[in-house]
Order: C-alpha cells, then sequence, then structure tokens
C-alpha cells in the first residue's frame, strides 16, 4: 500500500523539533509519526507541535532528573571501574533513568527468575529499552547468546554503546536506534518490552495485540512499575495491571506473574 505523502504542516513541525537541543538525537521517524498522530487529533498546528513535544517528554524526556552530559559521565564511569569494579560503577550508571533506578534493589535475582520461567535465551530483543542494555552484567548470558537492544534516542544508543565496549561482556551484543510503531525485529526467543506498555498507550491507540503478533518471539516479558514516577497515581498502574490481565483472557495469550519489590513481570506466551 502506498503512503500518503506528508503534508507540509508535518514536515515543518518535524523539523522545528529536531532542531530544538532536548529533542535533537529523537529518532526523526518518531517525531514525525508523533506529528502525524497530533494531527488527526488536531488541526492547529502550534497545538499539534505543543502536544508532540508534550508526548516526546512523557515517553522519553520524563526519565531523566537532569541533562544528561554523556561525556563527563563516561569518563566518571573509567574511574569508576577503576575506583570500584565493573558492577559498582554501573549501578551508578543505572541510577541516572528512573526505571533502572527501581530495579537496582531486585537486580539480584530479576533476570534468574525470569529465565527459570523461559528458559535461557540464546537472542534476545529489549524494544524500548532505556538503560537496560546495562544490566547485561546481572543477565548471565550464555557466551553465544545474541541481545537486541533498541530505543528511540541515538545519542542515547551511542552512549549505551561507548559504556559496554567498557565493560568484559561475552555475549553478542547490538544497540540501534529503533521505533516499535515503525521499525521491524528480527526473530528471537524472547523479547523484553520493560515498563513499556504504558508508554505505548501515550502515542497511540494501546493496540497491544498488534505489537505482539508483529514479534516473532516464544515469550514477551512485560512489566509495570509497582509505583508511578512521582510516587501517586495507583489507580493508574492498577489499571494497566487489569488491562494486560484482561488482554491476555480475551486473546489466549498465557501468562505467568513475578511479583518484584519494585516492578510486576508478565511474562506472556502466545497461543
Ligand atoms: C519506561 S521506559 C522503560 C525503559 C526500560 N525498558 C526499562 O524498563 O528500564 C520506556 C522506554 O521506551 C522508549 N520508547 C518510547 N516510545 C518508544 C517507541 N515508540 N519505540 C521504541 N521505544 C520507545 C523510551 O525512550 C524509554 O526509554
Amino acid at each position: 500500500m502506498q503512503k500518503s505523502p506528508l503534508s507540509q504542516n508535518t514536515v515543518s513541525i518535524t523539523k522545528k523539533i529536531q532542531k530544538s537541543p532536548k529533542y535533537k538525537l529523537i529518532y526523526p521517524k518518531t517525531i514525525q509519526r508523533i506529528v502525524e498522530f497530533n494531527f488527526k487529533k488536531f488541526k492547529d498546528p502550534q497545538k499539534v507541535e505543543q502536544e508532540t513535544r508534550k508526548i516526546l517528554h512523557q515517553i522519553w524526556g520524563s526519565y531523566f532528573k537532569s541533562k544528561l552530559r554523556y561525556k563527563k559521565i563516561l569518563e566518571r564511569f573509567k574511574a569508576g571501574i577503576k575506583e570500584k569494579g565493573e558492577k559498582e560503577a554501573v549501578l551508578d550508571l543505572l541510577k541516572i533513568h528512573s526505571s533502572t533506578a527501581e530495579r537496582i534493589p531486585v537486580l539480584g535475582e530479576f533476570y534468574s527468575d525470569i529465565f527459570n520461567i523461559t528458559g535461557r535465551p540464546q537472542k534476545i530483543l529489549d524494544i524500548g529499552a532505556g538503560f537496560n542494555p546495562l544490566t547485561l552484567p546481572w543477565m548471565n548470558l550464555d557466551q553465544a547468546a545474541v541481545y537486541l537492544g533498541s530505543d528511540i534516542n541515538q545519542g542515547q544508543i551511542n552512549f549505551l554503546k561507548n559504556i559496554l565496549t567498557e565493560l568484559n561482556l561475552k555475549p553478542k551484543i547490538k544497540l540501534k536506534t529503533k521505533d516499535i510503531f515503525v521499525d521491524d525485529f528480527p526473530k528471537a526467543d524472547l523479547a523484553f518490552l520493560l515498563k513499556f506498555l504504558p508508554v505505548v498507550s501515550h502515542q497511540s491507540k494501546a493496540d497491544y495485540l498488534k505489537i505482539f503478533q508483529k514479534l516473532k518471539v516464544k515469550n514477551i516479558v512485560t512489566s509495570y512499575p509497582n509505583q508511578s514516577l512521582c510516587g501517586k497515581e495507583k489507580g493508574m498502574i492498577n489499571f494497566y495491571k487489569n488491562q494486560i490481565i484482561q488482554f491476555c483472557a480475551k486473546e489466549k495469550f498465557q501468562f505467568k506473574k513475578i511479583p518484584f519489590k519494585t516492578e510486576t513481570v508478565y511474562i506472556l506466551t502466545k497461543p
């Protein structure tokens, strides 16, 4: 099917947002997709621009407390490895992204509990990975395993690549800029969509079935935080949990739940 041409307004708003320091390294296809999504809801280009920036903040920017100074962080990290060793130095980095910061208290058992259910994966997709590629030292993957992490910010991906080259990791690791709504993903044993589905519902009608069917994997490992970013909105978190349970019942997906202290993991298996 031929795609309809982009409107002049979509092109100019996308370009304008790409020029802003905060969003200049966001995947252009993501910005453009969200601009188009907002033009379906609003006519006024100014409103579309405003709403697109708001969504970009919700789905990416809000997970960082301060501006990312990658060069400085990398230097500090290299010094940290010498001072206190790899894992301790990585823990400092995990604190930068609120999602991985929350995972620190359960990292010791997180992957072993998941892989006890799924089996040891040989090929993993980590979609909307955030800083989670930095938890690779805790995954204990086989030497022959392949880990493919992706997210929507090129600067972040480059930074993570630089960090991972400093670590003594055995599996094959590839990091790429990818958008779940735009790109295809290779066949794998398992896809991590950790704390990802609430983010999906900010930017599209949350059609989980479409997303899950697109992924050629045996197991989908998704999770929800046990608290919202600001520590409130418990109702919203329960809403998302109920949504996944109802989805599994309707689409006949089997699921197993692992209630960690800071997040609840659901391992879904397609019918
Ligand atoms: C809540 S964070 C979770 C990060 C990581 N999975 C974790 O649990 O630590 C959501 C992540 O999804 C990414 N993201 C948002 N929209 C996306 C999209 N359409 N495609 C791929 N990644 C996306 C964001 O940049 C962000 O890193």
